[in-house]
């Protein structure tokens, strides 16, 4: 079935197309009436001829009688009402639609995600919790708009640091080094070896040689390296699993991956003549980057010590990613900070030939987590708040709000859902800003079961279900009419068409808050309707109709949710 939107897309813009070929009809979704069309200001200003008529006349070449009405107002806005017939029809489609509405792409894109991202021995921190966040949930939305999705996870896992790393792994002897590792306190043992590499001149030597020996391929190095990554991604797995994050072991491409073709990138970027030498770094000065002076910008490819830096591994993985994972589109799920990095990197790709126009490569950027001074998010001792940890407090903190509410629940049940809730309250809570503004890391708001909360919108859902358990027989919805005479039931019946204008407004932004806006006002629509229109104790049709608006926005709310990475509990 079309969407809503796109059927009254095409009957206008065909009505524009008369008048003034190409012409964009702008339309938007409305508050007062359905939906608006303000594209006639435009179309009058380019024909020089007074709004009001050129309306007129475009409204003469309309085709829509059928679906809708149509009013001129004011200078030239077309208002746009929705017959309830139509509405009508479009929502029963919705209500018994297993995809509520959402079609999938016309052409299955293959779309890379470059997210998550935490570094070998090194704590996750919550800018990388952003990413994860982030980019699960983009993961998810492509896969249902069938697309085939390649998580790539970009783990730092190669450099001059893992000389200290390996050599510390020795002073402590392989199985305490392992315990320590994969109880996940990963920091501590990277805090130790940075302290020994700063006091301690031959430890400092000791990871020098250390790092050439890695660098040379020898074997009981690379052994020991292994051990170091191996027990970093376990316990990433953990926090992935713990978080409900879609990503796997085997999505796991760090940066040491790319290591055996930086040689190429350099020597390809030579022959291409890209190569400039500057201070004996390897440098390209991809055109439009400058610095404050209006000096041109370098990328560093190749450092004076001949090290690679790395901007020579991120090209090094867009070729992999264009030339062997064949990417329509790659997605880089990584910090505000990063903007030029990539911006320079994108830029040199194609100047080099490794990124046709045709592939979109973009940086998905997001602001940082404050704390409530507004400061980075830290504890009080100045240290990176571990992820996992988030999430056992955001846990205990449900499981506390789930007791109050409901002392009588099964303790396992309980447990399960709180853990599902503090999920839910975290990946709402970033995914529900913007994700390029900062946001400030309140905990006890995000756990609320009122307001715009993920436990808030899991609580709507809840309680449709609730609702529908009540049902003494299951009720066939098949051929529902709506008349839709109460406002609310109407309000609702708009919001659930609205679904795929939200969708694709997320896509073309790569922004979920807009997903999350769209599914909040959903459940408030929901409860305006529900407190004007009794469902169990209403009769015949009306019945039918008022069941199949709860049918229907329970699924949108789950099918939602469930791309933001949030389970919709079917009892609270
Ligand atoms: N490991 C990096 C960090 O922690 C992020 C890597 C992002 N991805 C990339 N292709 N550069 O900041």
């Amino acid at each position: 079935m079309p969407a809503t939107y796109d059927v009254l897309f095409a009957r206008l813009a065909s009505a524009f197309d008369a008048v003034s070929p190409g012409a964009d009809p702008v339309l938007r979704p409305s508050e007062r009436v359905d939906y608006q069309a303000n594209g006639v200001m435009g179309v009058a200003k380019t024909l020089s001829r007074p709004p009001r008529e050129v309306a007129a006349e475009i409204v003469r070449h309309l085709d829509i009688a059928d679906i809708a009405d149509v009013e001129i107002a004011g200078p030239g806005f077309l208002n746009i009402t929705l017959n309830p017939a139509f509405v009508s029809s479009q929502l029963r489609a919705v209500v018994n639609d297993a995809r509520t509405g959402i079609s999938l792409s016309e052409r299955s894109r293959r779309v890379v995600i470059d997210y998550s991202a935490p570094n070998v021995a090194k704590e996750m921190h919550v800018g990388h919790l952003r990413s994860t966040v982030i980019g699960d949930s983009l993961a998810r939305i492509y896969r249902f708009l069938g697309d085939t999705v390649i998580p790539r996870n970009h783990v730092g896992d190669w450099g001059t640091p893992f000389g200290m790393l390996i050599e510390h792994l020795l002073d402590l002897g392989e199985d305490s080094a392992v315990s320590t590792l994969s109880m996940g306190d990963l920091d501590s043992f990277y805090r130790a070896a940075r302290a020994k590499f700063d006091a301690d001149d031959a430890f400092k030597e000791r990871s020098r040689q250390r790092v050439v020996l890695l660098q040379g391929g020898d074997m009981e190095t690379n052994r020991l390296w292994r051990i170091l990554v191996d027990q970093s991604v376990a316990y990433f797995q953990e926090v992935y699993d713990k978080l409900d994050v879609t990503m796997t072991p085997s999505d796991v491409v760090g940066e040491s991956f790319y290591n055996p073709l930086l040689d190429g990138v350099v020597h390809d970027l030579a022959a291409a003549g890209l190569l400039v030498d500057s201070d004996g770094a390897k440098c390209v000065f991809p055109a439009g980057f400058e610095n404050r002076d209006g000096e041109p910008l370098p990328l560093i490819v190749q450092k004076s010590d001949e090290g690679f830096g790395y901007a020579a591994t991120d090209l090094a993985a867009v070729r992999d990613r264009v030339g062997t994972l064949r990417a329509d589109a790659v997605y880089y799920v990584v910090g505000a900070p990063q903007a030029q990095h990539f911006a320079m990197v994108f830029a040199t790709a194609r100047a080099a030939g490794w990124l046709p126009e045709s592939v979109r490569c973009e940086h998905i950027a997001f602001g940082n987590v404050l704390g409530s001074d507004r400061k980075m998010f830290k504890t009080r001792s100045g240290q990176t708040v571990k992820l996992i940890e988030l999430i056992d407090e955001a846990t205990e903190r449900a499981d506390a709000a789930l007791r109050q509410r409901n002392p009588d629940m099964d303790i396992a049940e309980r447990q399960t859902l709180a853990l599902s809730l503090a999920r839910a309250a975290l990946k709402y809570a970033d995914l529900s800003n913007e994700r390029q503004k900062d946001y400030v890391f309140d905990l006890d708001r995000m756990v609320a079961f009122e307001g715009d909360t993920g436990p808030y919108l899991c609580y709507a859902h809840a309680r449709i279900q609730s609702i529908l358990r009540r049902l003494d027989e299951p009720v066939s919805l098949d051929d529902v009419t709506f008349s839709l005479d109460d406002p609310s039931a109407r309000s609702l019946a708009l919001g659930l068409l609205r679904f795929p204008e939200a969708m694709a407004a997320t896509v073309n932004t790569n922004q979920p808050h807009r997903l999350c806006n769209y599914l909040f006002d959903l459940a408030q629509r929901f409860t305006s309707f529900y407190e004007a229109c009794p469902v169990l104790t209403a009769q015949g049709n009306e019945r039918r109709e008022r069941l199949a608006l709860c049918v229907g926005t329970a699924r949108v709310l789950a099918t939602g949710l469930s791309l933001l990475g949030i389970s919709a509990p079917d009892r609270m």
